[in-house]
């Protein structure tokens, strides 16, 4: 058992803190917003939603592993890890704000008193983590070990994702990997491989693999207007493509773009870091392209379906289903649009409400029964694949709505159903009617 100390209460750091708790050690999660901090003592308000995460977080302070505090000066000379798992926002030109990074290594700096292995989970540009452990070289007397250990976590999958990985990559200067076996102990008895590389190599691989996987989204997203174009049905299109192993199923459900916190993040960073190099990588910057062209593509699409000033229901507004995080959103991005256009927006979401509000402020009306949002609506637009999209009631839809048209951007609703229902339907990937 180790004692952990984990900076930043976000989606990286409350769900790393709960698991590692959850697979034996002791855990001190420590972040600066004490209203945050008081609602995770309290129990009465975790901030992210999260399935899995709440019980997780309460059977382990029950249990006496997981703590959490505002001051980390109190722990860190306790501990035998430091993890910083703290925010790395992208600034307005796209360049990475370090501002939460370099507090997390000053207070580090000034506070440890002895050796410690400080372990950055955050997903930070490559170099930072050598970066970093120069600084500890420079301003500390003690041997402050810097280990890059990115994290491979889907939102709204989050806890399944840590203690079932399909691998765990540390980054580790050091020939000595006994702190790592300690702290993965659990995971490495349940067969997962720890991937040892250094510093720089693991921070890669987390921005490869992302851009990767959105290169996959994109790529099945330009298929689905291939598909629409030439009367082809996408998903057998995706289901014929993932037989082949080499390709894989997964991530090829074509949508409205890929968005949250990561993908876009993640893809601008390898650019802005291949041009600092002189690099030029036109593959990463089509990906990016193809994406920001998608929703402008899907705008034109809705303004032939509708005449101006119409009013458009919007159902989903968090960037994908199972999350209530808007950052990034397709949907918000695609609502912007189209109310710079002049339509009417009505929004609905079953956990994304109050952070989509933070975005769009009073430009649309939110509400939260679907229903009242289609009501009068001359369309629905379905942006998240959420359950309660899959099984929309089609009377009481049609009763509801002014003109019965639906856009499935997601491919959740049974297209015959509301055919046969009297709606002009289009699905992504799919001709139109
Ligand atoms: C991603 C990575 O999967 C994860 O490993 C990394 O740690 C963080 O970034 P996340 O952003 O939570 O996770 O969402 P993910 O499920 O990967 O989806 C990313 C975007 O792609 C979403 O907008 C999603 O709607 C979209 N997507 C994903 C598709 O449009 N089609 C797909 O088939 C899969």
């Amino acid at each position: 058992m180790l004692r952990i100390l984990v900076i930043g209460t976000g989606y990286v750091g409350l769900v790393s803190g709960a698991c590692f708790a959850e697979i034996g050690h002791h855990v001190t999660c420590i972040d600066r917003d004490n209203a945050k901090i008081d609602g995770l003592i309290s129990g009465s308000k975790i901030p992210i939603y999260e399935k899995g995460l709440n019980d997780l977080i309460e059977d382990n302070k029950k249990n006496g592993r997981l703590y959490f505090d505002i001051d980390m000066s109190k722990y860190i000379n306790e501990s035998d890890v430091v993890i910083i798992a703290v925010g790395t926002p992208l600034d307005e030109k796209g360049q990475t704000n370090f501002e939460y990074i370099d507090h997390c290594v000053s207070e580090i700096i000034k506070f440890a008193q002895k050796d410690l292995y400080v372990i950055i989970k955050s997903t930070v540009p490559v170099g930072t983590c050598d970066r970093i452990q120069m600084q500890f070289n420079i301003k500390s007397k003690f041997s402050l070990e810097v280990i890059s250990n990115p994290e491979f976590l889907r939102e709204g999958e989050a806890v399944n994702d840590f203690l079932f990985p399909d691998r765990v990559v540390i980054g580790i200067n050091i020939q000595d990997k006994k702190i790592i076996r300690k702290l993965y102990t659990q995971l490495e008895q349940n067969g997962v491989e720890i991937l040892y590389t250094n510093r720089v190599t693991a921070e890669l691989i987390k921005y490869a693999s992302n851009s990767f996987l959105a290169a996959k989204v994109a790529f099945i997203n330009e298929m689905a207007d291939l598909s629409e174009e030439l009367g082809g049905d996408i998903s057998s299109i995706a289901y014929g493509m993932g037989l082949d192993k080499r390709i894989g199923r997964a991530f090829l459900n074509a949508g409205p773009g890929f968005g949250g916190s990561c993908f876009p993040k993640d893809i601008k960073a390898l650019i802005n870091l291949s041009e600092s190099k002189d690099l030029n990588l036109p593959l990463l910057k089509s990906i990016d392209l193809s994406n920001q062209n998608r929703y402008h593509k899907i705008v034109r699409k809705i303004e032939r379906m509708l005449t101006g000033g119409s009013t458009i229901a919007v159902l989903g507004l968090t960037y994908k289903a199972g999350t209530d995080d808007t950052r990034c959103s397709p949907s918000i991005r695609i609502i912007q649009l189209l109310s710079e256009k002049g339509f009417k927006i009505k929004g609905h979401d079953p956990q994304g409400i109050n952070k989509a509000k933070q975005e769009l402020g009073n430009s649309i009306r939110f509400f939260d029964d679907l229903y009242d949002a289609a009501q009068d609506a001359d369309l629905c637009l379905i942006m998240t694949e959420w359950n309660e999209y899959k099984n929309l009631d089609l009377v009481r839809l049609a009763g509801c709505m002014k003109n019965k048209k639906i856009y499935d951007l997601r491919q959740v609703i049974n297209k015959d159903d509301f055919v046969k229902s009297g709606f002009k339907v289009t699905v992504v990937g799919y001709q139109g009617e």
